[in-house]
Order: structure tokens, then C-alpha cells, then sequence
């Protein structure tokens, strides 16, 4: 397939350099020192009417059914390419949604931020990107990819964030991150992700941002979250953990979200209590066991209603 069908009812947002003159009919550009903005509504990409000099561009609420690579070769200079969803589209029926990204579709354009949310992606090219691509910020949250789409992202080794939230993931495969060594915020929540590789973050000590809520981890080894020296937050909440291994969260960070999960208050939990009590972990998960404990708030518990010796 050599083009993608997508859909959208107008188009909003052509920015380009100041000495871009052009316009493409049924735009209207507004200059200003730095960028020229246009609003447009039409149904096929603007191709030639776009400003040479355009780098960044956005298509929504849009007619606009089919993108190509040759598309692209109209906007050598682009650098952000937004494609938002067409919020329209279950209203009418009509229009197809953007579901797979064909080969070489973004080899002509010097990407760095590239947002493909809220489509119905399911299957991407592993070739569609430039083996040089310069993609800093990647956006592919909320379609339907049921795998950690890791050939696909290979040659992104400049990437920094990275969002993948709302898929159908049910792993994060062994390695799927040593490619993306920059990597500053990782965006994985409302999968369905059941468990994280020993190793699983091993060479990726720039993350900061973590977001793993509303998955369905169940253990976490305790070694994982080892060597990320700058992680500033992690959401863990929403899982289905009960309780953590000795050392799990001994991370520089107290900024961790433990709520939602199901945890089980025994002497087993003391890893944890001690944490929430002595460390002050910004987060006040509560117990869902045993039945005497449930929804008491882990961190005021006493030590004798841990179970532990006094
Ligand atoms: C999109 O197509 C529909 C149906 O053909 C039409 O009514 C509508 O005006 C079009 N919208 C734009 C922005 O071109
Ligand atoms: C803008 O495009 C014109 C030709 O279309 C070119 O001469 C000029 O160098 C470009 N400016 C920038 C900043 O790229
Ligand atoms: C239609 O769109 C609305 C607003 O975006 C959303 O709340 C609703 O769930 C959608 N319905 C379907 C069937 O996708
Ligand atoms: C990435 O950046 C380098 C250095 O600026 C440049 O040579 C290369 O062409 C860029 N890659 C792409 C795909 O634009
Ligand atoms: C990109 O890299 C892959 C693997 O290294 C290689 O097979 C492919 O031929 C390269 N593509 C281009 C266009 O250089
Ligand atoms: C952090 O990212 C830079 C590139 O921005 C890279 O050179 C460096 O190796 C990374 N550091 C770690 C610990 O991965
Ligand atoms: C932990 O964070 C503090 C404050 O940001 C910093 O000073 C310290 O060097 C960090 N320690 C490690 C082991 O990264």
C-alpha cells in the first residue's frame, strides 16, 4: 500500500518560514516574524500550493483521504507533521481512519516531531522512516498496535519521548529500548503490558518520566528500575500488584504512583510500608487484603497491624 487513507474535515495550522509567500487556495496564512499560520479546508493535501519553506504542518477536522510520500516532497523542510484525529469522523461514517503508515511515506521530510494520535493504526512499515531520521518526539498513542512496534523505530536514536499510551501492547519486548538510548520519557500506559524484562530499561539511564498506569503488571523484578539516575516520576498505579520485592524502588526518586493496585497488607508488605512510612513516597496506596485492612491507607499502618514483630 503506497498511500494511507485517513480522514479529517478541514485543515488548521500551516506553519512556515517568514519568506514564504505562497499560500494554498482555501488557506488563509498569517504572517508573522517567525512563522506563517494557515487555516485551510479543502480534501486533498495541498501539495504544491503549500509554502516551500513550510516546517510545520497540521491536518485535522479534514476532508483529506489519502497522504503519500510524494506528498511530502512538496515540504522538503518539514519538521513537524501533526495528524490528529478527525473528531468528526463517527458522526458521519464515511471516511476511513488512518491505519497503517506505508513504506518510505516520511523519507523525503527532515522530521523531528511526528504525531499520529487517536488514529486506528494497527500496522506501520518498518521501512517508512529514514534510516538518518532526526525524530526527537514521537506520538503514536491512542490506535491499535498490539506490539511494541521496535523494528519500526530502530533507526530513531535521537528519540526523547516517546508515546504509545492507549495501544493494545501486551509487552515491552527484551531490548526494545537499547536503539533509543536519548530517551527521556517513555509513555506506555493503558496497555495491556502483564509484566517488565529484568533488563527491560537497562540502557536507558536518560528517562525521567515513566507512565505505566492502567496496565496489567502483576510483579515487577526487583533490579528493573536500577541505573535510571535521572528518573524524575513513574506511574505504576492501576496494575495489578500486590506486593513488591525488597529493592524495587530503591531509584532517586520519591515521586512514584502506587494507588489502584491490589495490594495485600501482611509482613511481606514490609519493604513497602517501610518505604511509604520512612521515605515519604509521594503516593498513599491502600491496602485491598486481608478484609480487616482493606482500603486502610498502607502508609499509616502500625507495625503491629503489619504483622511485623514489634
Ligand atoms: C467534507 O465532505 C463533506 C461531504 O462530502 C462535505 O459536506 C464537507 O463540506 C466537506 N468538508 C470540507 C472541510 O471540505
Ligand atoms: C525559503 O524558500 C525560498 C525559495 O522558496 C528560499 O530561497 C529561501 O532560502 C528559503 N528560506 C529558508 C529560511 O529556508
Ligand atoms: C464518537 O466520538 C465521541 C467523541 O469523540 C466519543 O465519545 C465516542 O465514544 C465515539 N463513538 C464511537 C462509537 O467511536
Ligand atoms: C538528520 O540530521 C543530520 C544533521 O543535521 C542531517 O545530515 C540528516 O540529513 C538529517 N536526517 C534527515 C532524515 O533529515
Ligand atoms: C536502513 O538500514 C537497514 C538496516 O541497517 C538496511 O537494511 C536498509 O537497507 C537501510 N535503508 C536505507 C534506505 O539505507
Ligand atoms: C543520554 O543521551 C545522550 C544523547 O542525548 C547519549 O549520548 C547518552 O549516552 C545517554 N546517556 C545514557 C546514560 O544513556
Ligand atoms: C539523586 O538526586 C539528587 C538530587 O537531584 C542528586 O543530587 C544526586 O546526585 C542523585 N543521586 C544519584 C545516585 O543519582
Amino acid at each position: 500500500m503506497n498511500s494511507w487513507l485517513m480522514h479529517a474535515l478541514a485543515m488548521t495550522g500551516v506553519f512556515c518560514c517568514r519568506d514564504a509567500l505562497s499560500c494554498p487556495t482555501r488557506c488563509t496564512c498569517h504572517f508573522s516574524a517567525k512563522t506563517t499560520e494557515a487555516d485551510a479546508r479543502l480534501s486533498l493535501f495541498p501539495g504544491d500550493g503549500l509554502p516551500g519553506n513550510t516546517t510545520s504542518l497540521t491536518i485535522q477536522f479534514s476532508n483529506l483521504s489519502v497522504l503519500t510520500a510524494q506528498h511530502l516532497t512538496a515540504v522538503p523542510l518539514l519538521e513537524e507533521l501533526h495528524l490528529p484525529p478527525n473528531k468528526l469522523s463517527n458522526l458521519t461514517g464515511e471516511y476511513n481512519e488512518l491505519q497503517e503508515i506505508p513504506a518510505h511515506v516520511f523519507h523525503h521530510a527532515p522530521l523531528l516531531n511526528l504525531v499520529l494520535k487517536d488514529n486506528r493504526i494497527f500496522s506501520i512499515h518498518p521501512d517508512c522512516l529514514p534510516n538518518n531520521s532526526n525524530i526527537t518526539w514521537l506520538d503514536l498513542s491512542g490506535n491499535h498496535l498490539i506490539k511494541f512496534p521496535m523494528a519500526q523505530l530502530q533507526s530513531l536514536s535521537h528519540l526523547k519521548v516517546l508515546h504509545l499510551s492507549q495501544n493494545k501492547l501486551e509487552e515491552l519486548p527484551v531490548g526494545c529500548l537499547i536503539a533509543h538510548p536519548a530517551l527521556e520519557r517513555l509513555h506506555v500506559d493503558q496497555n495491556k503490558i502483564q509484566s517488565l524484562d529484568v533488563k527491560g530499561f537497562c540502557c536507558s539511564g536518560n528517562l525521567t518520566h515513566i507512565l505505566l498506569q492502567k496496565n496489567r503488571l502483576d510483579s515487577l523484578p526487583p533490579t528493573v528500575f536500577q541505573g535510571l539516575k535521572r528518573l524524575e516520576y513513574m506511574d505504576l498505579s492501576d496494575n495489578r500488584l500486590q506486593f513488591l520485592l525488597s529493592g524495587t524502588l530503591d531509584i532517586n526518586t520519591s515521586w512514584v504512583e502506587l494507588t489502584f493496585n491490589p495490594w495485600h497488607c501482611d509482613a511481606k508488605k514490609e519493604y513497602l510500608w517501610r518505604k511509604l512510612t520512612m521515605e515519604s513516597l509521594q503516593s498513599e496506596p491502600k491496602c485491598t487484603t486481608p478484609e480487616n485492612l482493606k482500603d486502610c491507607v498502607i502508609a499509616t499502618l502500625t507495625r503491629k497491624e503489619m504483622g511485623l514483630p514489634e
